[in-house]
């Protein structure tokens, strides 16, 4: 008997920059799926490659060109492949990289990944096809879902996209759009929907996440600490976390959930980007470094454990040493469990582009210089987890025979040695010891 089923075609996707677009990959293998598309690890076997792109930083979007080069002999070999580039790159540059690299087939914005099966029709069809539009339609709405497959401990769930706030360094509010909040309800069902297969921690994903501001279920908006209670209901969900937020929208009762809502991790990514009011100023950031320690302040009184991280960058335009020493005075004086550092890079079209740089050897200096406070810190704040008792969700087996690891409440990386663990248990543990990258602990409690 012949099998006459058609043979699935097969999709390589690599994905670049934050977790938005770990999130957009997902949907976009989906939306292939709905094609007869099945993921593949590796590029070789692919009768389609899509880049996923990040435009936040010239290397970060410089890399999509070399990786698609490496491309060539695959292309010659097989002239059926096609290849895509999606995310911010594909949005700021779209006939820009059909130009420049002309074995790319398809464009695709990240506010068009539901139009996907139809982009693949016309590439299959030989056409370029090319979609950079902000369409009105809400793209995740349209997009298919997978059957019910079993999913790992931890998922992203976007729930706001794109950002108002212009800082002057910043192309996101061009290669994402204004700011848009799904309604809450297409979210609670995606939760419980994630839950079902097995999903226990969710990370809310937004560029400005905490602006959060969805429609309800009786027609009025909800907040994100409105969500976070929402979520908090749900059965089987054991952990909520989000990510990335902005100082001027921390709400006192975003402030307060972090004290009340048991499920909220005591973690908080709220980059202030520099130490320097009159930096700030220029940066558009409107807010200033009192008022940024002032929240913090407020943010420890409701949750004294909770562990911070920020983004910071350095060098950017008229930065003098002064400013820079400021940016050194705040890592210290807030103590970031987590700090992601970066040399400023102009990025064409915002309003930082056109101003008086700093010398590219200044900015590595001081680069340099912030990266070691960071790691001395995060160092520091990893080893104050020793003796303490806190809860690990298993993600995976370890290097080690017998090992598991997870992530801590505070989202540090844990080893367990323990064979009786396994993925998707949480645990109550004692943190033994504070290694380079992670830290190892004993079950204290059985697993649920
Ligand atoms: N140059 C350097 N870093 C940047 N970021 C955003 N734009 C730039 C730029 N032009 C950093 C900010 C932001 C993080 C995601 O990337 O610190 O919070
Ligand atoms: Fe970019 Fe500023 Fe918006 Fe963050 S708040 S996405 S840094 S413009």
């Amino acid at each position: 008997m012949s099998d006459s089923s058609p043979q699935p075609k097969k999709l390589f996707i690599k994905t670049y920059g934050c977790q938005m677009n770990v999130y957009d990959s997902e949907r976009m293998a989906e939306a292939l799926g709905t094609q007869g598309y099945v993921e593949t690890g590796s590029p070789d076997d692919a009768d389609m490659i899509l880049l996923n792109t990040c435009h936040i930083r010239e290397k970060a979007a410089e890399k999509v060109y070399s990786e698609l080069g490496r491309f060539k002999g695959l292309k010659a070999a097989k002239p059926d492949l096609k290849i895509g580039v999606a995310g911010c790159v594909a949005q700021a540059e779209g006939e820009e990289i059909m130009r420049r690299q002309p074995l790319v087939d398809l464009v695709v914005g990240p506010q068009s990944y539901h139009r996907l099966p139809d982009l693949e029709a016309r590439a299959r069809g030989g056409e370029k096809a090319l979609d950079t539009e902000f369409p009105e339609e809400d793209k995740f709405n349209h997009l298919a879902r997978r059957p019910k497959a079993k999913r790992a401990p931890t998922a992203f769930l976007t729930v706001q996209e794109g950002c108002d706030k212009f800082c002057a360094f910043c192309v996101v509010p061009y290669t994402r759009g204004a700011e848009v909040s799904r309604p809450a309800e297409r979210i609670l069902t995606e939760a419980r929907d994630l839950v079902e297969r097995g999903v226990r921690e969710i990370t809310l994903l937004g560029q400005n996440v905490n602006a959060y501001h969805g429609a309800g279920p009786d027609g009025g908006d909800r907040t994100l600490a409105q969500l976070i209670w929402d979520l908090d209901k749900i059965d089987g969900l054991e952990r909520i976390r989000f990510t990335t937020s902005h100082p001027n929208d921390m709400t006192d009762e975003l402030i307060e959930a972090h004290g009340t809502c048991a499920k909220l991790m005591p973690y908080l990514h709220l980059p202030v980007q520099a130490g320097s009011d009159r930096i700030l100023k220029r940066m558009n950031r409107s807010h200033t470094v009192d008022s940024y320690l002032r929240l913090i302040e407020r943010i420890r009184a409701a949750r004294p454990d909770i562990l911070m991280s920020g983004d910071f960058i350095v060098g950017f335009p008229e930065e003098t040493e002064a400013d820079f020493q400021a940016t050194l005075d705040l890592v210290q004086e807030v103590g970031y469990g987590y700090a992601y550092s970066f040399k400023y890079s102009t990025r064409p079209g915002t309003p930082a582009a056109e101003r008086p740089q700093v010398p590219a050897a200044e900015a590595d200096d001081r680069l340099q210089r912030l990266q070691a406070l960071i790691t001395r810190d995060q160092r520091r704040i990893q080893d104050s987890m020793v003796g303490r008792e806190m809860s690990v969700l298993i993600e995976k087996p370890g290097r080690r025979d017998g090992q598991m690891v997870g992530k801590s409440d505070y989202l540090h990386a844990v080893h367990i040695e323990n064979a009786d663990l396994k993925q998707g248990d949480l645990v109550p543990v004692r943190i033994l010891s504070s290694g380079a990258n992670s830290l190892a602990a004993e079950a204290i409690g059985p697993a649920r």
